[in-house]
């Protein structure tokens, strides 16, 4: 049996492609193996959301030069989102590289695998298929278990434009999937013991809208509730444009829905919010995270930030730490703008320097990390109904598990504990996490 290995960058929803990267590879009788040395096969999958995640693919690329020289026999190829933006470019750059597949092209892989096997041939193939063309068994391969977390695509793409982001142009336009499918691969995984599915999409909000008499994503929320062994929902990402009401609503109603939202403002002035392209105002997502608290009381919040996007003054990134202290969120990712090929912004004048990026970022992380440490510092003393996913990352010894609203606990306790939910009496605070005793 030939073995592959598969690396892997970026976001969740890299994540699950490559485990589709797996099973579609597994279905023609290749082994996953974390050894790149002992691979047949090296897939990459790439991101290329900001330059520094596109150049991992470049400096791992690097690395395996002396690999291919020492084994003539060993295909490499790259995929993902920065296969979809270079294409041939990558062949041209790259000479020990095999195959570049495009975002919709994971699929094809055998096809593409074989191809480059029998006639030694280069290829590149970046279609921008439309259509669902998403592997529908389930993720796993015949004999294994999925485990107790899943994550089930439910629409791919994105339609927004937002004038830094490079999503539109290599994951190409918003697809939904259909709602019975969606509920036939969750009611699959869920009878397999999966307890907690993570949905995920680009912008879930918007889900079902692109889609002729498809439920909306309040709606699928709806239909998932009921699925038998179905413990707890997440989803992301959000788009504050479409947070509607009525998913407000499912908050605190939903009985396995989590009470935490990731959404993402970027920034907090709207000049920056209009340049950006991001079709609401600061005053719009206040709003928003008003009706939020008021409806879910001890919802958790998190969110992403653009630091120093083309002609961001001190006066517009004042406005975004008057937003961050405004809102007190649990946590944030927040980064420094990055010029990406083909969008919008990068043809924007007025770039911020370096040094003052920098600078920004630091006092925005700078200030977010004392709020995230003193939100979990209120958690001392009180129980949380904690699930068990496996274990402690630091001392293996103990559990690690969270709370519905994403806050890691680690806590001694019995490995027989993997899947249940526990109550544990939380007694010291981190910034990552948090430690207690179960009662
Ligand atoms: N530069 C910096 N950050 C970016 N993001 C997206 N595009 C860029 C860019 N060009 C950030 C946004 C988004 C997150 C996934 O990555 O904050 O929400
Ligand atoms: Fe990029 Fe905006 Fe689409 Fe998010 S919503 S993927 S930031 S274009």
């Amino acid at each position: 049996m030939k073995q592959v290995h598969i690396a892997t960058f970026g976001c969740q929803m890299n994540e699950r492609d490559s485990q589709t990267m797996a099973r579609v590879m597994n279905g023609c009788d290749y082994r996953i193996t974390e050894r790149m040395e002992q691979a047949d096969l090296i897939l990459i999958n790439t991101c290329s959301i900001r330059r520094k995640a596109e150049e991992k693919t470049y400096s791992l690329l690097g690395r395996l030069k002396d690999l291919k020289n020492r084994n003539p026999g060993l295909v490499i190829g790259v995929g993902g989102c920065v296969a979809q933006q270079e294409g041939p470019r990558l062949l041209e750059r790259v000479p020990h590289l095999d195959l570049v597949f495009g975002t919709r092209m994971i699929h094809q892989l055998p096809a593409l695998i074989e191809e480059v096997r029998s006639g030694k041939n280069r290829l590149s193939r970046i279609e921008m298929v439309q259509g669902e063309l998403y592997v529908r068994d389930l993720l796993m391969a015949p004999g294994c278990s999925p485990g107790l977390k899943a994550s089930v695509t439910i629409m791919q793409g994105c339609n927004n434009y937002c004038a830094y982001c490079v999503v539109p142009y290599v994951r190409g336009p918003e697809e939904s999937r259909g709602s019975r499918e969606i509920l036939a691969e969750v009611e699959a995984l869920a009878a397999e013991g999966v307890q907690e599915i993570l949905l995920l999409g680009q912008n879930v909000n918007s889900y079902g809208l692109n889609r002729e008499g498809e439920l909306t994503f309040a709606g699928l929320l709806d239909l998932l509730e009921k699925v038998p062994g179905l413990e707890r929902i997440r989803f992301t990402t959000s788009h504050p444009k479409d947070l509607s009401p009525e998913l407000m609503g499912c908050f605190g109603r939903i009985a396995n829905l989590c009470e935490h939202i990731h959404l993402p403002v970027q920034a907090g002035s709207n000049s920056v919010l209009e340049r950006m392209n991001r079709g609401y105002t600061r005053q719009d997502y206040l709003k928003k995270i008003d009706q939020l608290k008021a409806r879910c009381p001890g919802i958790a919040i998190t969110s992403d930030f653009i630091v120093g996007f083309p002609s961001e003054t001190e006066a517009d990134f004042e406005e975004t730490m008057d937003l961050v202290k405004a809102v007190q969120f649990d946590d944030i990712f927040s980064f420094k703008y990055s010029n990406r090929p083909q969008t919008p912004a990068s043809n924007f004048p007025d770039q911020v320097a370096e040094e003052e990026k920098g600078r920004r970022l630091m006092e925005l992380q700078t200030y977010q990390k004392k709020v995230t440490l003193s939100k979990h510092q209120t958690l001392v003393g009180t129980i949380q109904q904690v699930w068990v996913e496996g274990n402690s990352k630091k001392s293996p010894q103990d559990r690690m598990g969270r709370t519905r609203t994403n806050k890691i606990v680690n806590f001694p306790g019995p490995p027989d504990l993997l899947g249940k939910t526990v109550p544990v009496r939380i007694e010291k605070a981190y910034i990552n996490s948090l430690k207690g005793v179960v009662v």
